[in-house]
């Protein structure tokens, strides 16, 4: 399984290339405005930076402009993956571009149904937005779980992706539903790991440790095993 960093901020990325969680980068028109700078400019930066796939979205909604667009997205680096929404308009355009070899990447799903189709042309990601499914009071599990059985059932090459994370749940939930990718952002995983079980835990051991005489805690401490005698 797979961790792309869901943001457009080159800060971020470095930040988390460090910890081995970006394996690839998805972007949207609205992480990139965050950004405020030239977004094609911004977009070539961090596919350069990234050696795994970075996803861009297009801005239009009328088949031959999706087109259009995604071509242009798809021309910034080998690795750019364009996304588009799960629509008859993303259908269309889907056929055109998967037949020229562009990477895709399938967007906005509300049901596993409206994936079918783009599965079954084994589009290379389908995403489920499961916070924004939950907060729309949708079952976004039952989803995620269908969409990875409808993969299979049709023997399809398509990643199943689950984006708009914003639970510890929602992610144990998506990978327990056998997503092949997740996409996170920073903030997710710094609300991960700022749990305040974990470091009170944390804290209250190391006092303990600190009762042991020093010269008792010097061998276990020391990682030069001559000095620690
Ligand atoms: O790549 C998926 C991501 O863009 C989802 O967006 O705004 O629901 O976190 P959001």
């Amino acid at each position: 399984m797979d961790f792309f960093l869901d943001t457009a901020s080159i800060e971020s990325i470095k930040s988390f290339q460090d910890f081995g969680l970006v394996d690839g980068v998805t972007t949207n028109p609205a992480l990139l405005a965050q950004e405020g700078q030239e977004p094609l400019r911004q977009l070539k930066e961090i596919a350069a930076m990234v050696a795994g796939p970075v996803s861009a979205q297009v801005v239009e909604t009328d088949p031959e402009r999706i087109i259009k667009h995604a071509q242009k997205l798809a021309r910034v680096a080998d690795n750019i993956v364009v996304k588009i929404p799960a629509s008859t308009a993303g259908l269309l355009a889907a056929q055109a571009l998967r037949a020229e070899g562009i990477k895709l990447l399938v967007t906005l799903n509300v049901h596993a149904v409206q994936t079918i189709p783009f599965i079954r042309m084994g589009v290379d990601y389908v995403a489920v937005f499961v916070g924004r499914l939950d907060a729309a009071k949708l079952d976004s599990t039952s989803l995620t779980w269908d969409t990875r059985r409808v993969i299979d059932q049709l023997n399809s090459p398509t990643k199943l992706m689950a984006a708009s994370l914003r639970t510890p749940d929602h992610l144990t939930n998506a990978v327990a539903a056998g997503i092949h990718v997740a996409t996170v952002s920073p903030a997710f995983w710094n609300q991960v790991f700022a749990n305040p079980i974990f470091t009170s835990v944390e804290r209250e051991f190391l006092q303990s440790w600190q009762q042991l005489p020093q010269e008792l805690r010097r061998g276990y401490e020391s990682w030069d095993d001559e000095e620690a005698g």
